[in-house]
């Protein structure tokens, strides 16, 4: 009752504003979508932070030419239909001239045919697979491709670890894990490693005893696990209550404090590419920790670092489009080089996706520990 009384007044407000200009409400209006509830809450939680950090930076700094940014933000609790259900209300109804968000895979891919369609651009900090800006010429990411990140283990294992044979382990259900475990079972082989067991799982699940006896009959020197923090630390947990000591190694989706918490010690020792660390000595790094913590008090993650570039290379293409024209935003979008950022120097290829390094990280002493920054094989 509550909810369509509000809907309802939001209409009469939007509708007033539009009879007011030509077509959309000419202000800075920017959707997010993102999971604050659910499964993968931790995530949408820090990127969220990132991204209202960074908006009231650009807000003090007088916002987008002369008008100030505005956020709404709307929890899709991580499912694909609901982030179409938030990204089509946030455009058709709220009248946003560019989308932020997602940051896992499934739901980016779910909801960015929503923004082609309408010709709203759509920016995702932090879902690598490949397909997503493949959904159209109005849909761009601030984040590496799984294809790049898959090749970064690769060679981890192969070159730093002398690994000979891998295990892959893998969720079902995930656009991300599948993407990312055939990129790395591809370019390990490629490297002269042997694939020697090739399992999967589906998110939700607990027991993962069947999976990790094939796996451990199989001794691989290493064991790549493309999944999310918490399937993650319960397969670590398993994998050495079963005896397994050879280290697991993973991507992004592994970069989260709940990953060191839920797995305590089991992972110590392992490693993952990810998108920054706050230990690679960059000025433009301390500068954003320094922010981030004075103004959250805890140390900014991966998801908050790419919520934070996202928008302000979005912020920097709404000003230098000069226009609030979706369109022109795209445009402008499209045109990002060299973009200063704190995940790295971003420029934007002709695919939409961000040229940039990736980092490794060793989980240690209940910490992540900055081990190497892998550059792009090539910078076009
Ligand atoms: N890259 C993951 C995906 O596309 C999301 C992710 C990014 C998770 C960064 C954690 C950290 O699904």
């Amino acid at each position: 009752m509550r909810a369509r009384f509000l809907t309802a007044a939001l209409l009469v407000a939007v509708g007033a504003v539009s009879t007011g200009c030509a077509r959309k409400p000419q202000e800075p209006l920017v959707g997010v979508y993102l999971a604050l509830t659910g499964d993968m809450a931790d995530f949408g939680i820090t990127t969220r932070q990132g991204i209202e950090l960074a908006a009231e930076e650009i807000n003090a700094a007088g916002g987008i030419n002369g008008q100030r940014l505005r956020l709404l933000v709307e929890d899709d609790r991580g499912k694909p239909e609901e982030a179409r259900t938030v990204v089509t209300k946030l455009i058709d109804q709220q009248g946003v001239v560019a989308v932020l968000g997602e940051v896992a895979s499934k739901n980016s891919l779910a909801a960015a045919p929503i923004c082609q369609a309408r010709g709203i651009p759509m920016l995702s900090p932090s879902s690598t697979n490949e397909e997503v800006t493949r959904k159209g010429d109005y849909i761009f990411r601030v984040c590496f491709v799984d294809s790049f990140q898959g090749y970064v283990m690769a060679r981890f294992a192969s070159e730093n670890l002398k690994a000979r044979t891998a295990a892959v382990l893998w969720d079902n259900g995930s656009d991300y894990s599948k993407g990312l475990s055939s990129v790395f079972k591809s370019d390990f082989q490629k490297m002269g490693g042997r694939i020697v067991a090739d399992v999967t799982y589906a998110a939700g699940d607990v027991d993962f005893s069947s999976q990790l006896t094939r796996i451990r009959a199989a001794q691989p020197d290493v064991i790549y696990v493309p999944g999310y923090y918490t399937e993650v630390a319960l397969i670590g947990r398993k994998a050495r209550e079963l005896g397994i000591t050879v280290p697991l190694l993973g991507g992004d989706g592994w970069d989260s404090e709940n990953l060191l918490k839920r797995a305590g010690a089991a992972l110590d020792g392992c490693y993952f590419s990810s998108h920054y660390s706050s230990d690679t000595g960059s000025p433009v790094v301390e500068r954003f920790v320094r922010s981030f913590q004075e103004r959250y008090s805890t140390m900014p993650n991966a998801l908050a670092a790419l919520g934070y570039d996202a928008t302000w290379i979005l912020a920097e293409a709404m000003k230098r489009a000069g226009s609030l024209e979706p369109r022109k935003i795209r445009d402008a979008l499209a045109a990002t080089r060299d973009y200063p950022g704190v995940t790295g120097q971003i420029t934007i290829n002709e695919e939409r996706n961000a040229v940039k390094p990736a980092v490794v990280l060793q989980v240690k002493n209940g910490a992540f520990r900055y081990m190497t920054t892998i550059q792009p094989p090539d910078r076009n």
